[in-house]
């Protein structure tokens, strides 16, 4: 009796290990086939591209280990085409979530080994529950993107998964930073879900991005362009401004996310990370002294100053190939995060045209959003006159950089380095458009235009009449500009806080953003409001 029980329980153990190991045998098959995406020679096709795969930029991303994997296993719902007899576990996408230097992140792969990563009713399902989570959870999501856009053989099935990522992408923005990449094709309707996102980043070479792709082009418009030339890497970072960042190759662009990732907080609700600082704040620069010309004609290079001034002369630029006559980015200053904002005097001037302006708002907009303190360095004669940029709308789009300081409530600092004339005075986070703290270096001019241009207008008539018309205008100019030319009249009204030593300016700028450090403003309760797009 005892022994035939113990024979028993002994077959029921080994039935019952046999059917574990079976069954993770199993698991461990759908975990492979998974894994191996659309196969070995796919793969190989992709890295002979010069391209990774969706789990090897996953593993290059992220910490050591920390990825856990969502959805591994959807397939696709699809019945036509014969796609019922072609389904591959995790359909084209990797979704999940992990780490990156501790901290927790969203992220999808698009992987082009599967139906040339095309997006079905399922991939788009599952993007939209990592992004959920995201949202829910309030980290950072990233999206890596390689595709061939809607799955042909789903239809509109496949379009309604792109309006529902659409859909969520507006509701995360400015609720947490959501970044792309492109690392592959990106074309027609799908390059919205990156264009809804903060920050756009493209590899050399490898990545584009176009609405409509070359062929269409040339049959409709006759216009022979290439692939590269129309939505290449280069083309997003100088042209459109599309593309916020540029790598040489899909591993440095990896390590610029994760630098980019550095400066942000998790969410909305959160400040940015403060960093230990090994930076003394005290730090003076007496080259910063001279950087200034006298002639305010003569150009220089505000991002001298930028780095000179910011901890380890470490400057994280935005689009630094678009707009040049405008510098955006991120930097810190005794540890702490900041957005920069600067006219560059070296590029048409520093005046502001319609790119730099587009360029402008929508960096400061970001760092309001996700409580980055901005320093605005400004040297700007004004807007760019002509004609083409009056018939491109520079009304409406420098009023949206206008907009976007105005209604930003983060700590906001300038520094006047030398030119504040016109409109553009009243534009860089001036005083009146709640400015906190505003300094100006000796240097600066706060007067409506230049000596040259304000003589010309009041004087017109008396320089034609006088005798001798240059020295009339020399002479008319150089009273106006002992008059006007400096920052003392703006500093006796209070417009100017206090008129610095510029080798002072990191002093300055890291004791105003420790004072300004709980700053409370807000603006009044509304749906949202109307930025003149
Ligand atoms: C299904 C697709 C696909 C797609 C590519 N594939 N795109 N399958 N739907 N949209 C498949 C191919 O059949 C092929 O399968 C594999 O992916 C790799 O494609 P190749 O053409 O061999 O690769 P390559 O030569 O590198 O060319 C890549 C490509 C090209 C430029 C992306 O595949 C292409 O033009 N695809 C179509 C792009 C497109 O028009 N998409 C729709 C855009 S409209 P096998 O089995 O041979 O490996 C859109 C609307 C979105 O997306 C709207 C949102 C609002």
């Amino acid at each position: 009796m005892i022994f035939s029980r113990y024979f028993f329980y002994l077959n029921s153990y080994k039935g019952f290990y046999m059917t574990l190991s079976k069954k993770l045998k199993e698991l461990n098959k759908r975990h492979k086939a998974a894994e191996l995406g659309g196969g070995k020679e796919r793969i190989e096709r992709e890295h002979k591209k010069g391209k990774l795969t969706a789990r090897e930029r996953i593993d290059l991303l992220l910490d050591d280990g920390s990825f856990v994997e969502l959805d591994k296993f959807v397939v696709h719902r699809c019945r036509d085409f014969g796609m019922e007899k072609n389904k591959i576990p995790g359909d084209g996408v990797v979704t999940g979530y992990g780490t990156i230097e501790g901290r927790i992140v969203y992220i999808f792969a698009q992987d082009f080994t599967v139906f040339g990563g095309s997006l079905s009713e399922a991939y788009a399902k599952k993007i939209c529950k990592v992004m959920d989570l995201a949202i829910r959870n309030g980290a950072p999501m990233i999206g890596l993107n390689d595709s061939g856009g809607a799955r042909i053989q789903e239809g509109v099935v496949s379009l309604a998964g792109y309006a529902e990522i659409f859909l969520r992408n507006t509701l995360a923005s400015g609720v947490i930073p959501q970044i792309s990449a492109v690392m592959g094709p990106c074309a027609g309707g799908a390059v919205y879900s990156p264009a809804l996102t903060d920050f756009i980043f493209m590899v050399q070479d490898t990545s584009y991005m176009f609405i409509t792709g070359p062929d269409v082009i040339e049959t409709v418009t006759h216009e022979k362009v290439t692939k590269e030339e129309l939505g290449g890497a280069r083309t997003h970072s100088t042209k459109t401004g599309i593309a916020h960042f540029t790598a040489e190759d899909e591993e440095k662009c990896l390590l610029m996310i994760k630098e980019l990732l550095e400066f942000l907080p998790q969410n909305n609700m959160e400040d940015p990370p403060i960093l230990p600082a090994n930076d003394a704040p005290e730090r003076m620069h007496e080259k910063l002294q001279t950087l200034i010309p006298g002639n305010p004609n003569k150009p220089y290079d505000i991002k001298e100053l930028i780095e000179t001034v910011v901890d380890n002369n470490h400057f994280f630029e935005v689009q630094a190939n678009h707009a040049q006559n405008i510098v955006v980015g991120f930097a810190r200053l005794n540890g702490r995060s900041i957005g920069i904002v600067a006219n560059q005097p070296a590029v048409l001037a520093g005046t502001l045209d319609i790119s730099a302006s587009l360029k402008g708002a929508r960096f400061v907009r970001f760092c309001d959003a996700f409580n980055i303190p901005i320093i605005t360095f400004e040297d700007v004669p004004g807007f760019l006159p002509g004609v083409d940029q009056e018939y491109g709308g520079i009304i409406k789009h420098g009023a949206k950089l206008l907009y976007a300081f105005c209604e930003a409530t983060v700590p906001k600092i300038t520094v006047v380095t030398r030119k504040a004339y016109g409109g553009a005075y009243c534009v860089m986070s001036s005083k009146q458009i709640r400015g906190d703290i505003n300094y100006a270096f000796p240097t600066s001019e706060l007067a409506v235009m230049g000596s040259e241009g304000a003589v010309q207008i009041l004087y017109r008539r008396e320089i034609d009449s006088a005798p001798d018309p240059e020295k009339f205008k020399k002479e008319k100019v150089a009273e106006f500009r002992e008059k006007f030319a400096n920052p003392y009249i703006a500093a006796e009204l209070g417009y100017i806080d206090e008129v610095i030593e510029p080798k002072m300016t990191r002093l300055r700028l890291i004791q105003a953003l420790e004072m300004l450090q709980n700053k409370r403003d807000s603006n009044p309760p509304k749906k949202h409001g109307n930025i003149p797009l």
